[in-house]
C-alpha cells in the first residue's frame, strides 16, 4: 500500500511540475526579453542584434526584446552577465565565434560556454574584411600587406577587445603573413569605425554588416574579404586568398543562448521565435544587404548550436595556443 502510494505521490508531482513548466511556457514571454550583446553600441554585434531582436519582437506579438550592450573582455562580461541570469528565458545571450575562442583565450572564465547556457540556435554567418584608413597608402591587397610588412613598428590594428571576431582575424592575419603589428583594443568595432574613418587608427578587420556602407561611402578603404568566396554586398574586394593568402578563410557566425535551467517549453518557444525571425524577408533582406546571412531553419536549433561550438573550440582552440596569446587577467 505504502509503495503505490509512495509512487503514485511521485507521479502526481511529476505531472504537477510538468504542468507548471507547460503552463509558464504559455504565459512566456511575460515581460520584455533582454538580448545582452557583450560589445558596444554601433558595432556589427549590436546592429545584427537590433536586427534580429526586432524580428523576434515582431513574432512574439506581445512582448518587445531589448538589446543591452554589456562589452568588456572580448564579450565575457556580457556573456558571464547570462550565465549568472534568471533561467527563465527573459535574459538571452547573442554572441559569435568569440564563444568559442574565450575558453583558450582566458583562463579564468566564470563560466563553462558548453555547460552555463541552454543553445536556442545558430543565427547568422558573414565575411569579415580588411579595411584601412582612407589615407592608408596601398591600392590593392598586396600592396596592404607590403605596407603592413615594411612598416609593422609604425601601423597600428584595432579589435574589439583579446577574444573579439577582430581580434582574432588579426591574429590569423600577422600569422599568414609572418608580421607582429601593435594592437589596439576597444569595447566593440563600433568605436574602432569611429576611429578609422577619423584617421586615428590604421587598419581593422571587421564584419561586412559595419564595413559595407562605410567602404560604399569611402569613409574607408576595403582590401579583401575574409570568406574563401567573395561577398555579394562587397563585390569589389577580392578574397584574401585569392590575393595570396593560401589557405585564408574566416567566416562570423553568430549564436543565440539562454542560462542553463531555462525550462525546455521556453526554450522550445524561443527556438520558433528565433525561427520565425529569420525566415521573416524584412530580417533576412536587411541582414543580407550588409554581407550577413540567416542561417537555414535546420541550424537554428540547440543541436545545431551545441555541435557547432564544441566543433569550432576544437577547431581554435590549438590555432589559439600555437599563436601563444592567452588574455593576462
Ligand atoms: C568583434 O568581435 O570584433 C565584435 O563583434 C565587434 C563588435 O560587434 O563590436
Amino acid at each position: 500500500m505504502a509503495h503505490t502510494t509512495k509512487t503514485s505521490i511521485a507521479a502526481a508531482f511529476a505531472a504537477l511540475t510538468l504542468s507548471s513548466a507547460a503552463a509558464h511556457a504559455q504565459d512566456f514571454p511575460s515581460k520584455h526579453v533582454t538580448m545582452v550583446m557583450p560589445y558596444a553600441a554601433g558595432g556589427p554585434g549590436d546592429t545584427i542584434a537590433r536586427i534580429v531582436g526586432q524580428g523576434m519582437s515582431n513574432a512574439f506579438k506581445t512582448q518587445q526584446i531589448i538589446i543591452e550592450n554589456t562589452a568588456g573582455a572580448g564579450g565575457t562580461v556580457g556573456s558571464a552577465r547570462v550565465a549568472a541570469a534568471q533561467p527563465d528565458g527573459h535574459t538571452l545571450l547573442l554572441i559569435h565565434v568569440s564563444a568559442a575562442t574565450n575558453p583558450a583565450l582566458y583562463p579564468n572564465l566564470k563560466y563553462d560556454q558548453t555547460k552555463d547556457f541552454e543553445p536556442v540556435g545558430l543565427v547568422v554567418e558573414l565575411p569579415s574584411a580588411f579595411v584601412a584608413k582612407k589615407a592608408f597608402p596601398a591600392t590593392n591587397f598586396s600592396e596592404f600587406v607590403a605596407y603592413v610588412k615594411a612598416n609593422k613598428d609604425k601601423v597600428n590594428y584595432a579589435h574589439a577587445g583579446i577574444g573579439s571576431a577582430s581580434h582574432l582575424c588579426g591574429l590569423l592575419f600577422s600569422a599568414a603573413i609572418d608580421t607582429k603589428f601593435t594592437q589596439v583594443a576597444y569595447r566593440g568595432t563600433g568605436p574602432v569605425m569611429n576611429d578609422l574613418i577619423g584617421g586615428q587608427v590604421d587598419f581593422t578587420c571587421d564584419q561586412a554588416v559595419n564595413v559595407v556602407s562605410n567602404v560604399s561611402a569611402g569613409a574607408i578603404k576595403g582590401y579583401a574579404v575574409t570568406s574563401k568566396t567573395k561577398a555579394a554586398a562587397l563585390p569589389d574586394l577580392p578574397t584574401a586568398e585569392q590575393s595570396g593568402l593560401k589557405g585564408f578563410d574566416l567566416s562570423i557566425w553568430y549564436g543565440l543562448w539562454a542560462p542553463k535551467g531555462t525550462p525546455k517549453p521556453v526554450v522550445d518557444k524561443l527556438v520558433s521565435t528565433l525561427q520565425a525571425a529569420l525566415a521573416d524577408p524584412a530580417v533576412k533582406d536587411k541582414l543580407a544587404t550588409l554581407g550577413a546571412t540567416t542561417v537555414a531553419k535546420e541550424r537554428a536549433t540547440p543541436s545545431a548550436l551545441d555541435a557547432h561550438l564544441k566543433a569550432e573550440i576544437a577547431k581554435w582552440g590549438p590555432v589559439i595556443k600555437n599563436a601563444g596569446v592567452t588574455a593576462a587577467q
